[in-house]
């Protein structure tokens, strides 16, 4: 990546997916695939980067980005992370609220406002529902990339899965890929709903009734299942969820029952097409949405996702910063 391509464009936010169209979303693909590629071109890069290299210029390695995580995260974090070291920007975190400001009654509207002023080139935010992103993102200049938002979207996680899909079929479209589990709760599906507009694919629903949306405003444009039976042998993708009991307040529902309907076991699984993948965005709860067993089977890809949130989150970066596909 030559410097020389660099063209900050600071008006590029991803907060949600709905501004995207399927050519930019392809070409994402396509650049994830490439950087997933010549990962060894980039890492040996960075390595000369230290050594005094004048490949790439200096100066873009003292760039920062500001992480800021508000609930807890593994995958997203560290992934976001890895991506900014990946093209040549420092990733400076915020994880959870000790040691801050916010302990002083600071809000986080102020923390992000007065962060920007320290200039990074990018936010990175995952943020809880009660924060207006959408709002406090007109108050920027800089961009700002979701990475959770409550239970209101994920889409970056949204474009992984998709990647993943992607990646097997090198199609999308016309995909049929089926939810099990805690929808109600899920921002991966919110963020599902809006990328399956954009590139065409089905959505099916498979869950008790106290884990469906209360909002049936896009009900048309899904499948119900009620049963894994039924659903299963449907999709060309599976796609279970956690169970979110940090989000169930005032929700009663007997776990081992959903167990028993709704875990993918070995013997279930059989039911899954040949040429089918079954994904999590983790973390799992295992014995819960799905059994360890399962894990050996060749259609479980939820590593190649994890590893695959790197690519495409760099494939973000590297858009956001103005750089075009190598
Ligand atoms: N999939 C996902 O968002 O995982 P983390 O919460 O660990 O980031």
């Amino acid at each position: 990546m030559s410097t020389s391509q660099v063209q900050p464009n600071i008006f590029s936010s991803v907060i949600d997916l709905k501004s995207l169209d399927s050519t930019e979303i392809y070409s994402l693909f396509d650049f994830s695939l490439k950087l997933k590629l010549n990962d060894e071109d980039i890492q040996s890069q960075l390595l000369q980067l230290g050594s005094g290299s004048h490949n790439i210029n200096k100066s873009s390695i003292r760039k920062t980005a500001a992480l800021l995580f508000f609930e807890p995260s593994t995958r997203t974090r560290f992934s976001f992370e890895s991506a900014c070291v990946r093209a040549g920007v420092h990733p400076l975190i915020l994880d959870g609220s000790v040691g801050t400001s916010l302990e002083k009654g600071e809000t986080i509207e102020d923390t992000i406002l007065n962060i920007e002023a320290m200039m990074p080139l990018f936010f990175v935010i995952r943020a809880p529902d009660n924060l207006n992103l959408i709002e406090l993102a007109t108050k920027m200049k800089t961009p700002v990339l979701s990475a959770g938002w409550g239970r209101l979207g994920h889409p970056t996680q949204a474009l992984l899965d998709a990647l993943t899909i992607f990646e097997k079929y090198r199609e999308v479209k016309n995909k049929k890929i089926l939810f099990v589990g805690d929808i109600k709760h899920s921002r991966v599906v919110s963020s599902h709903l809006e990328l399956a507009e954009i590139l065409n694919y089905d959505i099916g629903f498979c869950a008790p009734d106290e884990m469906l949306p209360e909002s049936l405003s896009f009900k048309s444009k899904v499948q119900y299942f009620t049963k894994l039976q039924d659903g299963l042998p449907w999709a060309d993708v599976v796609i279970a969820l956690r169970v979110q009991k940090e989000r169930h307040t005032g929700l009663s529902f007997d776990m081992s029952k959903y167990i028993s309907e709704f875990n993918l076991n070995s013997e279930n699984i059989k039911k899954i097409k040949k040429e089918g993948l079954i994904l999590h965005p983790g973390p799992i709860n295992y014995g819960v949405e799905l059994n360890q067993d399962i894990l050996l089977d060749s259609r479980v890809v939820i590593m190649e996702q994890v590893r695959n949130g790197v690519f495409i989150r760099e494939a973000i970066i590297h858009r956001i910063l103005g750089r075009q596909n190598k």
